[in-house]
């Protein structure tokens, strides 16, 4: 089987886009990363696409209406077989969904359904949990409320602020999404109703355990 051909959608430092273009610079990764595209001009994330010798475009969403923003972003990533979210700070339309039916994923920093929307790390603080997270999921027309793929924990520490939570989640964002990447490309997601069913391999498993401290 051909590998999978990737298109990485970005918005800002793109941490994620550099764990996904490191997994699959092993040529026996089953994807390819073949465009990346910003919204946003300037972003470290082109930097990182340039250095891994991936060709980028920006598609500014600024001052144009959101069907024209996405028919632009449709244009440009042409025929990919997957399109991933990493720190893409735009929500997307059945319009652009419908193009690559459950195949737009995304990672988030939260255990969701718990935190939502923007600041993952902040809310789990705020609201005094004692374990925080990642999850890679499937894009629906939601905000972060397609089907679940996989998840990874890890612990809020006494003292933690905002940095070094968000800090410590992104360490199983940066596991979670390659693997997670590798059974979509292998066609190894099935999506019934608003689960995601993982054909899994011998040890393999959907959740991680970041590190962080161990309890007392
Ligand atoms: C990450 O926490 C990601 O989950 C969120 O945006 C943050 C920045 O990611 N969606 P990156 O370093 O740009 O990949």
């Amino acid at each position: 089987m051909p590998p999978a051909r990737v298109a990485v959608l970005v918005s800002g430092g793109g941490t994620n886009l550099q764990a996904l273009l490191d997994a699959a610079a092993d040529p026996w990764f089953p994807a390819d990363i073949v465009k990346v595209v910003s919204n946003i001009p300037g972003v470290f994330a082109l930097e990182r696409a340039a250095r891994a010798g991936v060709p980028s475009v920006v598609i500014e969403h600024k001052g144009k209406p959101r069907e024209a923003f996405e028919q632009e972003l449709l244009a440009a990533l042409g025929e990919v077989d997957i399109v991933c979210l990493a720190g893409f700070m735009r929500v997307l339309t059945p319009t652009f969904l419908g193009a690559f039916p459950h195949r737009v994923m995304n990672i988030h920093p939260a255990l969701l359904p718990a935190f939502p929307g923007t600041h993952g790390a902040r809310q789990a603080l705020e609201y005094g949990a004692t374990q925080a997270g990642a999850t890679c999921h499937l894009v629906d027309a939601g905000v972060d409320t397609g089907p679940i793929l996989a998840q990874g924990s890890v612990p809020v520490l006494a003292g933690d602020t905002e940095a070094t939570l968000a800090a410590r989640i992104l360490t199983v964002e940066h596991r979670l999404y390659p693997m997670c990447l590798r059974w979509m490309a292998e066609g190894r997601v099935r999506v019934e109703g608003r689960r995601a069913q993982v054909e899994l391999h011998q040890g393999e498993a959907r959740w991680i355990l970041g590190t962080g401290g161990s309890p007392p």
